[in-house]
């Protein structure tokens, strides 16, 4: 090889770099075609354009691994170039002027790819992250508290007002509070309408939340004030006026010398807060085995005022529930000494009442 190489000897080398590149060049326009780039500007839906700027993404860290492969130490290119020193002098500029042009287009192009991709990406991204001042906002969710919750809040309110604390008790009972510390023994027939659910362990679901009264006397003793909202049940089968999961208020107030005349005088004070001012109440003596004596109590129709009308069945009253005068044994019950301390107790209905007062049909 005393001659040297002459260019046609090179040429299949350079042959094979220029074929690798336009290889190459082929498959970077079809993973970043021109006809791409104008979704940009076009109303293709969003995921479209996320997945371009994906594509465009693998495509830039691609370009990486083809610019080692088209330039770096093991490309035919770089062959090609260490061969160049076999060329006969007198080829030499010929053969290397054709390599470097060749070495020149492959890195113009990348460089240009690479460019572009970065524009493209930085385009889309800038996209992606912009906020559209003309969208319309998001609407607030149209929704409310339940009607029952909100009764139990506007109740709970007018107590705490009156100085009274809100208990929050267990739902599962045993029968001595749902029953035995409230004046019902076993056998009585004030159980029968209570009978409620039972666990296999001896635990019952409360049918009343009458159960509280005992639970905060034994806490806190008396004299004391309180309300217990809350859900109880009873074995009922569910129609318009029944329900085996309802809710109660129960209130209890204890202390020296109170008489029938603080229980009247709280329920009073509660329906004017709740209906209007005009609101009169009415008292029906009734049993109750946990008072003596007991009471139904009914207030005057919030809605015809006493007249009759169909909110009220015509009778211009409307049940509230059942109150009394605390019984001795119950206070005993509760460890209260019925010697020193008197209370009245009444237990309301929430469901019904809030169906009312929201005109709520069965
Ligand atoms: N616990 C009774 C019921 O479930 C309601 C009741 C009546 C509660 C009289 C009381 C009361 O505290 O004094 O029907």
């Amino acid at each position: 090889m005393t001659d040297g190489l002459k260019p046609e000897d090179l040429e299949p080398d350079a042959k094979l770099v220029e074929k690798e590149f336009f290889e190459w060049q082929k498959r970077f326009q079809a993973v970043f075609n021109p006809d791409r780039e104008k979704l940009v500007d076009s109303l293709k839906a969003q995921w479209e354009r996320a997945s371009l700027l994906h594509s465009a993404e693998a495509a830039l860290s691609e370009l990486k691994i083809e610019h080692n492969r088209l330039l770096g130490k093991k490309s035919a290119l770089s062959g090609l170039k260490k061969k160049i020193g076999f060329v006969n002098p007198t080829y030499k500029s010929v053969v290397g002027q054709r390599v470097q042009t060749l070495e020149r287009n492959i890195k113009a192009a990348i460089i240009l790819a690479e460019d572009r991709l970065k524009h493209f990406i930085a385009e889309l991204s800038t996209e992606r992250e912009s906020i559209d001042v003309t969208m319309p906002g998001r609407r607030p969710r149209p929704g409310h508290l339940h009607p029952i919750t909100l009764m139990r809040e506007r109740i709970e309110d007018i107590f705490v007002s009156l100085g009274y604390a809100v208990e929050d008790d267990r739902e599962i009972e045993t029968d001595f509070y749902n029953f035995d510390a409230l004046n019902i023994p076993e056998g009585h027939p004030a159980r029968d309408p209570q009978d409620t659910f039972y666990t296999t362990d001896g635990f019952a679901l409360r049918s009343q939340t009458s159960t509280v009264q005992i639970h905060a006397m034994q806490r806190r003793g008396a004299p004391i004030r309180m309300i217990a909202p809350g859900r109880v049940f009873r074995r009922d089968t569910p129609d318009p006026t029944h329900n085996p999961m309802f809710f109660q208020v129960e209130g209890l107030c204890v202390d020296r010398g109170i008489t029938m005349a603080h229980l009247k005088g709280t329920l009073a004070e509660f329906v004017h807060r709740l209906f209007g001012p005009e609101t009169r109440t009415r008292f029906r003596p009734s049993y109750f085995p946990f008072t003596e004596p007991s009471a139904e109590v009914d207030y005057s129709c919030f809605n015809c005022g006493g007249k009759g009308c169909r909110i009220c069945k015509g009778s211009g009253w409307i049940e509230l529930g059942g109150s009394g005068m605390v019984h001795p044994n119950v206070l005993r019950a509760a460890n209260v000494n019925p010697e020193e301390f008197t209370g009245f107790a009444f237990g309301l209905g929430i469901d019904r009442t809030c169906a009312r007062i929201y005109q709520l049909d069965s």
